[in-house]
């Protein structure tokens, strides 16, 4: 479904109160949360190949010149790129960044890695031609600032480009994420009933196409630096 044609309920979600993200975990905590998922998230990477791996390829495999994986994690979307990309991967986690390495190694692409984090990247403005980053917003203490952030170092001609996760349009489903959202979090540090759109919304990105599908929890954007 187009975002044209999505009924909008950013306004209505976004005021309401948000018990996980009122009270977000703080970067440390996130990072000794990954600390702990690294080697499970790189072993188990199939299934997210299964689940999210059209997402990203239709989403990244025509990603240009620099490219910005922001929270790359364990390189989960290095295998969607083009070769020609000239890459650049950041996460605030080693030990993710550790697993992208060796990812890094068995792929045709060129990249450094860099520990950084997000909401607050070492980077001169407009320094690369796409920013990409996946499922990771549910996790920055700060995903408004975050965002401005992949904004501030995107090229006025370049792209940001998202794969999101959120609250599920599906009723029963959601309420089951509603339920269990608390615990959810406190394990993965993952804020698994957020609205991707209200957030970009909220960081005022100028969202140029989004998508959402797999039961309304997956949403794709693509944004322009204004
Ligand atoms: C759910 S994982 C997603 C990883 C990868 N993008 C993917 O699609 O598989 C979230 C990632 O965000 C990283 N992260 C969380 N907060 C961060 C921050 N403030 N700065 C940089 N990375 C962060 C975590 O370390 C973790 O690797």
């Amino acid at each position: 479904m187009n975002s044209t044609e999505r009924p909008d309920r950013t306004a209505e979600r976004s005021a309401a109160a948000d018990p996980v993200r009122d009270r977000p975990m703080t970067t440390d905590e996130i990072r000794a949360a990954y600390a702990d998922q690294a080697d499970r998230l790189y072993r188990f990477d199939f299934a997210d190949r299964l689940l999210a791996g059209r997402y990203r390829r239709r989403q990244f495999g025509d990603a240009e010149g620099r490219v910005l994986d922001v929270a790359c994690g364990t390189g989960t979307n290095f295998p969607y790129l083009p070769a020609s990309v000239d890459l650049v991967g950041v996460d605030v986690s080693p030990e993710m960044l550790a697993k992208a390495g060796d990812r890094l190694d068995g792929l045709a692409l060129d990249g450094t890695l860099r520990r950084m984090d997000a909401q607050d990247l070492e980077f001169p403005d407009d320094s690369f031609d796409t920013v990409i980053s996946a499922l990771s917003t549910c996790t920055f203490p700060d995903p408004v600032a975050a965002l401005r952030e992949m904004e501030r170092v995107c090229d006025p001609d370049g792209r940001i480009l998202l794969v999101e996760h959120g609250r599920s349009d599906v009723g029963p489903v959601a309420r089951f994420q509603e339920w269990r959202e608390d615990a959810h979090y406190a394990s993965a540090g993952c804020r698994w009933t957020q609205e991707p759109l209200a957030v970009a919304a909220e960081a005022g990105l100028s969202v140029r196409e989004a998508e959402t599908s797999f039961l309304g929890m997956i949403t794709t954007i693509e944004a322009r630096p204004e």
